[in-house]
């Protein structure tokens, strides 16, 4: 059974193997940083983030997911057991651990995730008293690592959580809920964008926006999808995330959709969506990205 497996792996990555021989003969590279952001909850970010990922390292990219919601549902996500974790990306936040000593690899070749736990609800209340509270991440990452791409899962909330993510981003991927109220409250997200991408981080800027949990059976999703596409025009991905209930169960089993039920259509369309994100990559970096190259 993959959880066991998985927990089987754990227990070796936290007793035997230190960063550098899991690392070892690796190459270093300047990751492209990508967060799943929107302070609305249940829009389908952990779900993005999570499929995105697996989707991103099947093509050949060597990927690193950062949990960075309390919750930890990207980490429960993998199979993860949050109870028996040492370090997490808390420690990552408070400087007393490094991020490749939190990243665990997954059974999906090239993935690692580095996971939440719950110490991470308090982060938010202890980071208001540190110095360069905004910068935690960016200072811990802020280096070449063993990955082609990083993934923030960000909480539902624009906290300093959220904002230590926008800060050492370079785009933000921005997924919607095809239901009604799907654009209330985005103006407060991307002017927080605006705002982080003045002060902090010039590089910043969104992109793409994500229509997910379309339900082609109901008139609502379809006139929610044109009116987003008549606001945001081209940032819209073609590529939509149909509502499926495979999508919805793969957690409980400790599974990305992807390897869950590969063929099925929420698979399908987050398996596109990797192919679509790659191709926007290649235009926005002035074309050095490619699609399905090997790391
Ligand atoms: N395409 C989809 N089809 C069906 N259920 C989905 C889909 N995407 C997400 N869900 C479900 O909707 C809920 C919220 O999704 P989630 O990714 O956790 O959102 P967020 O991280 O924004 O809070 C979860 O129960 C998830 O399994
Ligand atoms: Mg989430």
């Amino acid at each position: 059974m993959p959880f066991t497996q998985h927990e089987q792996q754990q227990s070796n990555s936290a007793q035997n193997i230190t960063p550098k021989t899991r690392f070892g003969g690796e190459a270093m590279k300047e990751p492209r940083i990508l967060a799943i952001a929107n302070q609305k909850g249940g829009v389908g970010k952990t779900t993005t983030a999570v499929n995105l990922s697996t989707a991103l390292a099947a093509v050949g990219k060597k990927v690193l997911l950062i949990d960075l919601d309390p919750q930890g549902n990207a980490t429960t996500g993998f199979g993860i057991r949050r109870s028996s974790l040492r370090v997490s990306t808390y420690d990552v936040l408070f400087g007393e651990a490094d991020i490749l000593d939190v990243a665990q690899e997954t059974n999906i070749p090239r993935l690692s995730v580095a996971p939440s736990s719950v110490h991470l609800s308090g982060a938010e209340i202890e980071l208001v008293t540190e110095e360069r509270r905004e910068f935690r991440l960016k200072e811990a990452l802020d280096r070449p690592l063993p990955y082609d791409y990083i993934i923030f899962d960000c909480p539902p909330s624009l906290n300093l959580l959220t904002l230590n993510a926008l800060v050492c981003t370079h785009s933000v991927v921005v997924p919607l809920q095809c239901e009604f109220f799907a654009l209330e409250g985005l103006s407060h997200l991307t002017k927080t964008i605006e705002r982080v991408r003045k002060a902090y981080n010039p590089e910043l800027n969104i992109h793409g926006v994500l229509l997910t949990m379309f339900d082609k059976r109901n008139n609502l999703s379809g006139m929610v999808a044109n009116d987003v596409r008549e606001y945001f025009g081209d940032t819209v991905y073609k590529t939509v995330i149909p509502r499926n209930v495979r999508v919805s169960e793969a957690p409980s089993h400790g599974l990305p959709a992807i390897v869950y039920d590969m063929n099925c259509p929420g698979a399908k369309a987050y398996i596109h969506l990797a192919r679509e994100i790659l191709k926007r990559e290649k235009t926005m970096m002035g074309g050095s990205e490619t699609i399905g190259a090997a790391a």
